[in-house]
């Protein structure tokens, strides 16, 4: 297991600040595209868009369906002064079935940067990943890092029990984003 790890470093490393350009993301782009198939399957999936909503309302389960007490993100994300995440979400999910699921810092994105998935083409999310204006501000090394170690993303894959875990297995999704930004960010047609 220890050995793995200086491979992961130089593959990290490898992928370049910005989405690269030019002849070698042309060769590569068709494998891009490609790979952001399944990046866009992991997008749109329930654990993902119940926080990256098209509004300011988290949603709950696998249909999506409006959070109870009318929770709302506010402008921070945190929810609002009677109603904050954290008075229901810790660091943890809790061990029964339809309690509260949780990770450290749950929140939804704030109203300044809102991250909307739900309801999102391919192409819209493929444009809006690669634009640093739309995506949190981040390089394609920082994207990258958010996919492969934040706690909110990997509780997709651990989300507690009686709720679906994301279908593409997480090294495949680190792998085919990690795919798509070396290929320059192609946007799928
Ligand atoms: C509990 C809510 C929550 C869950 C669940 C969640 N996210 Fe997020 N996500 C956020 C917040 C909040 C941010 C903004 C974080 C920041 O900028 O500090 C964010 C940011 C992101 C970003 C970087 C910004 C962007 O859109 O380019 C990506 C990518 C992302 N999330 C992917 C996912 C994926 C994939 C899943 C499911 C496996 C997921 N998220 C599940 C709340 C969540
Ligand atoms: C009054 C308590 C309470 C507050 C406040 C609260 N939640 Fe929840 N939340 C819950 C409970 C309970 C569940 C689980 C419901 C179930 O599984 O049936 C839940 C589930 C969720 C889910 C669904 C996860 C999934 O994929 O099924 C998301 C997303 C979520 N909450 C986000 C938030 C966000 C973001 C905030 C703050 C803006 C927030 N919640 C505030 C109690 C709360």
């Amino acid at each position: 297991m220890k050995r793995a790890m200086p491979c992961l470093v130089v593959a990290l490393a490898l992928v370049a600040v910005q989405c690269a350009s030019g002849e070698r993301a042309l060769a590569t782009a068709a494998a891009g595209e490609a790979a952001f198939a399944t990046v866009y399957r992991v997008l749109q999936h329930p654990r993902c868009v119940n926080c990256h909503p098209q509004d300011r309302l988290p949603r709950q389960g696998d249909d999506g369906r409006p959070h109870g007490q009318f929770v709302t993100g506010g402008e921070s994300g945190k929810g609002v002064l009677t109603m904050k995440c954290s008075t229901c979400h810790g660091d943890r999910n809790a061990v029964d079935a339809h309690a509260p699921p949780g990770a450290p810092n749950w929140h939804l994105p704030a109203a300044s940067m809102p991250l909307v998935f739900e309801g999102r083409s391919a192409a819209q999310l493929a444009v809006q990943l690669a634009d640093r204006a739309q995506n949190g501000g981040r390089s394609t090394t920082q994207l990258l890092e958010h996919v492969t170690h934040d706690p909110l993303v990997l509780w997709g894959w651990s989300p507690g029990l009686g709720r679906t875990p994301v279908s593409v297995p997480h090294p495949e999704f680190v792998a085919a984003m990690q795919t798509w930004l070396a290929a320059g960010c192609p946007v799928p047609r």
